[in-house]
């Protein structure tokens, strides 16, 4: 039988993601509700190592459900690879009396909570995925997802003022490490003129077959929208590989979006996608689930392995990229 849970502890690890901090009042509130005692670690792997984990009371979690970043900080924690780091953060959370914990972010952090939970299985936990890059299987949506997207649009609807004006082709380099979610909503909602993604195994040919299309039907400018994982090089790479090929443009232009796709005030969407999964993180340890990804499908609450949340791959919907296609022209 698994033992009562009075005190947990919450975290946010790896890339920030707008959300987290409506994931962490979620959780704060409902721990609340449920009369237990809610604690936050500092920086995530790194505070559980250093000890830094602190009380939080229900006024913490006021005024934060609008705020970008993570009010908990996070880091990307290398001595919580190693067995000894590990111990450290066991010890720690042994001597804060933790009962369990939940973790907010992505791929890193469930693959860290894995070997944690191997090594001390007495702490049960549960995770969020908290991650701009939606590369997480068992969840429709990751939090940060859609206000990364909104602020690329943002950004490529800036771009096409100036790329109209100066009949220019712009390639714009979008975040999501190996996966190209984020590249292929913003390019649909962005109205691009092409996509470029990890999942599929298009050319340079391709490309400059779909604007010699688009050139055709008097389009004087474009916007292609090149997701970082992609396997044609840089987005400057691409750029200079295109150049020679196409004559129908004043100019070629690249601009890379970075981290501002990071920052800013989350979405209503992640807002409401990060409470649900907040809440139901508490729920889900009070049930004594344990080495869990809570996410949501089909507007369902669902419950995923960490071991199949960063291991199955996530597939990007191929009827979605044959529209995208289709719809650059
Ligand atoms: O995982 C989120 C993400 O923003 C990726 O899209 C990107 O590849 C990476 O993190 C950048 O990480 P860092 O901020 O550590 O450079």
């Amino acid at each position: 039988m698994s033992k009562e849970i009075k005190r947990i502890a919450v975290f946010t690890s790896g890339g920030d993601a707008p959300g987290m901090n409506a994931a962490v009042r979620a959780i704060v509130r409902n721990a609340f509700n449920n009369d237990l005692h809610i604690y936050g670690i500092m920086r995530g792997y790194e505070g559980m190592i250093d000890g830094n984990i602190k009380r939080l009371e229900t006024t913490d979690v006021s005024n934060i459900i609008h705020r970008g970043g993570t009010v908990l900080k996070t880091a990307r924690s290398q001595r919580f690879m190693t067995p000894e780091g590990r111990k450290q953060a066991y010890e720690n959370l042994v001597d804060n009396d933790i009962d369990a914990l939940i973790a907010i972010g992505g791929n890193g952090t469930f693959t860290g909570a894995m070997h944690f939970m191997k090594e001390f299985p007495d702490i049960p936990v549960v995770g969020i995925p908290g991650t701009i890059d939606n590369d997480l299987y068992g969840t429709d949506f990751t939090v940060g997802f859609d206000t990364a997207v909104n602020t690329a649009v943002q950004a490529v609807d800036k771009i096409r003022d100036t790329a109209d004006s100066h009949n220019r082709l712009f390639f714009v380099e979008v975040m999501g490490r190996h996966s190209g979610f984020i590249a292929l909503h913003t390019a649909i909602a962005g109205g691009a003129g092409g996509v470029m993604i990890p999942e599929e195994d298009s050319s340079i040919e391709d490309v400059v077959k779909l604007l010699k299309r688009s050139a055709k039907r008097s389009k004087l400018f474009s916007i292609v929208i090149v997701a970082e994982g992609n396997h044609m090089g840089t987005v400057y790479d691409i750029a200079k590989l295109v150049e020679g090929k196409i004559d129908f443009y004043d100019d070629i232009k690249v601009s890379v979006i970075g981290h501002l796709q990071r920052g800013g005030s989350p979405s209503s969407f992640d807002r409401v996608l990060a409470s649900i999964l907040g809440f139901n993180s508490v729920e889900a340890l009070l049930n004594g689930k344990s080495g869990v990804m809570v996410g949501i499908r089909n507007n369902n609450v669902a419950y995923t392995p960490f071991a199949e949340a960063i291991n199955k791959n996530k597939v990007v919907n191929k009827e979605l990229l044959r529209m995208a296609h289709i719809l650059a022209q």
